[in-house]
């Protein structure tokens, strides 16, 4: 990867401080409309996290992290210790945006740390710390995309699912990251892209972001994915995550569970790639996740247009679990774990 020309193939930001605000690619609207809103409030910034203005695990952690340096502008401290306690409001009212993704606590819960023993700088100690998180998130994607690549053989077809790219951390992408790198290298030859409805994160998202490499994906309903492996075309599904338990059991976008399945019963390999940010060794297992549930409207239309027949009623979880025992590799910055399980987690991340 040394010769990795990072410029060429990681050139989308979808958080951008201003050094007074923070900027966000509106995400509801790509690809039609490539368009950034501005928020000078944190309140703003959480419910941006909650409408999908800014979206994927790592980018909500790290909005959230530049919501509390917004925060910081509206309360008095002399402090780190008093500006805690004045930020803590505002720190629950981010956190509580969405529940699924660690990252969105994890780095909430760095902010707090930061301000443990600072002084009367605890503003600009804040602003480094959310500077810090995303500067981490970067390296961190252009190391899996390193580690993950490794594993594929050259000439390889490979499935993804919603979007995992620059659009969802600080730039180059968590799957999407080891996938451009897989390309790059002549080990991708193929890459086929979900739609993942009812968002479109893979139809909207992905793709848009791929061609923007001039890499040129295959879009494919979700129902095709188990035909698609049937013929042998992918050797990988590489996916992202939102929390990985302490046994290795994964929450990701609705779909990877199914997607999992079906590559086991067909002999296709199943990657996970996320930072070890996305690690929660306190959730033990899967069953203790908290999976989102949004409006159930979301699955009445698409694009705007009413697709489902009237005075019905849906069920609208947007993340499931795929338990460990479906996964041959958890890829993050600090390396690769075959066969995750509780053990091997434990191993690699301690508590
Ligand atoms: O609802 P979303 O679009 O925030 O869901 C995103 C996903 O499920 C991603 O796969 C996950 O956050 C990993 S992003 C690097």
């Amino acid at each position: 990867m040394d010769a990795f020309d990072f410029d060429r193939y990681d050139r989308i930001r979808p958080i951008r401080w201003t050094g007074e605000a923070l900027e966000l690619l509106d995400q509801r609207t790509l690809p039609f409309e490539v368009k950034h809103l501005r928020y000078e409030d944190s309140d703003g910034v959480a419910e941006a996290i909650r409408q999908l203005v800014v979206r994927g695990a790592p980018a909500i952690g790290i909005a959230a992290a530049w919501g509390v340096v917004l925060a910081a502008r509206r309360v008095e401290a002399a402090d780190g210790a008093q500006a805690a306690v004045a930020l803590e409001p505002a720190m629950q009212r981010l956190n509580a945006a969405r529940p699924t993704a660690v990252n969105l606590a994890w780095a909430l819960a760095r902010m707090r740390r930061a301000l443990q023993g600072a002084g009367a700088d605890w503003r600009g100690v804040l602003e480094r710390e959310a500077q810090a998180i995303a500067e981490e998130d970067l390296a961190a994607n252009r190391r899996m995309g390193a580690l993950g690549a490794a594993l594929i053989e050259p000439g390889s077809g490979v499935l993804t699912h919603c979007n995992t790219g620059s659009l969802a951390t600080a730039g180059f992408g968590t799957a999407l990251g080891v996938i451009r790198a897989g390309v790059a290298q002549g080990r991708i030859e193929r890459v086929y892209a979900g739609e993942t409805r009812p968002w479109l994160q893979g139809a909207r998202l992905t793709v848009w972001e791929l061609q923007q490499d001039g890499i040129a994906p295959v879009l494919i309903a979700d129902a095709a994915a188990s035909h698609l492996m049937k013929t042998g075309a992918v050797r990988w599904v590489i996916v992202g995550a939102d929390r990985i338990c302490a046994n290795g059991d994964t929450a990701n976008k609705i779909g990877t569970y199914q997607l999992a399945i079906a590559a086991r019963h067909h002999g296709v390999r199943f990657m996970v790639v996320a930072p070890s940010s996305t690690v929660d060794m306190h959730t033990p297992d899967g069953d203790a996740i908290h999976i989102e549930e949004r409006d159930a409207a979301e699955l009445f239309s698409l694009g705007g247009v009413r697709t489902a027949a009237e005075r019905v009623g849906a069920w609208n979880p947007v993340f499931d679990v795929t338990p460990h025992t479906l996964i041959d590799a958890i890829v993050t910055e600090r390396g690769v774990i075959e066969r995750p399980d509780e053990a091997a987690m434990r191993a690699a991340f301690g508590g």
